[in-house]
């Protein structure tokens, strides 16, 4: 069995979760609505990264490496397209003092669902994949990884087919840079 002690592309996937289960307890916890705003654009920026790199190159990964690994491919990104489609809403709608009960419970909502499914990656997907990849494609991952963080899309986009290709595929990459530069434009905020 792999050394889960050892930093890894897994290490830093499950450090983005415990990233954006700390800017949801900002948010729950701040009661002013421009830092709830601040928080909720970070969060749905890491969020929307993070999935986009899993997209891109750990679920391809599955499909030879792991037993019906094909399904739970497919599993994984059935489980992405439901968290993108909430998202969108948070993502378009402007929070006010009006709507700050619906939007918390839908972002409540949203919250259960991801832990469901990080506590599945966590708990099953990332152990097996570690125990099934070698060093080299551990290492290879990890700085795939790394890159890809800065060229991924930053906003959900639920409308676009999820492809099952390897890499960054052409709408990915265009979504990224028109994502950036409007964020760059409007001023969003870093952490
Ligand atoms: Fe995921
Ligand atoms: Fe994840």
């Amino acid at each position: 069995m792999a050394d889960l002690n050892i930093r890894d592309c897994f290490s830093l996937l499950i450090e983005d979760h415990r990233a954006v289960e700390e800017l949801y307890e900002r948010y729950s916890e701040s009661d002013d609505l421009e830092s709830k705003k601040q928080y909720l654009r970070v969060f749905i920026r890491d969020l929307s990264i993070h999935s986009g790199i899993e997209e891109a190159y750990v679920y391809p990964l599955m499909d030879k490496n792991l037993k019906h690994g094909g399904s739970l491919h497919q599993f994984s990104l059935d489980q992405h397209q439901h968290l993108k489609e909430d998202l969108k809403y948070l993502d378009t709608t402007e929070l006010t003092e009006d709507n700050v009960t619906d939007f918390n419970q839908r972002l409540f909502g949203l919250i259960a669902d991801l832990k469901h499914h990080t506590d599945h990656e966590e708990k099953d997907v990332f152990p097996a994949m570690r125990d099934a990849l070698s060093m080299e494609q551990r290492a290879d991952l990890l700085s795939q990884l790394e890159k890809a963080k800065s060229m991924v899309p930053t906003h959900p986009h639920p409308h676009t087919p999820n492809v099952s290709l390897t890499g960054l595929n052409i709408i990915t990459t265009i979504q990224g840079y028109i994502d950036r530069s409007l964020d760059l434009y409007k001023g969003v905020d870093k952490k």
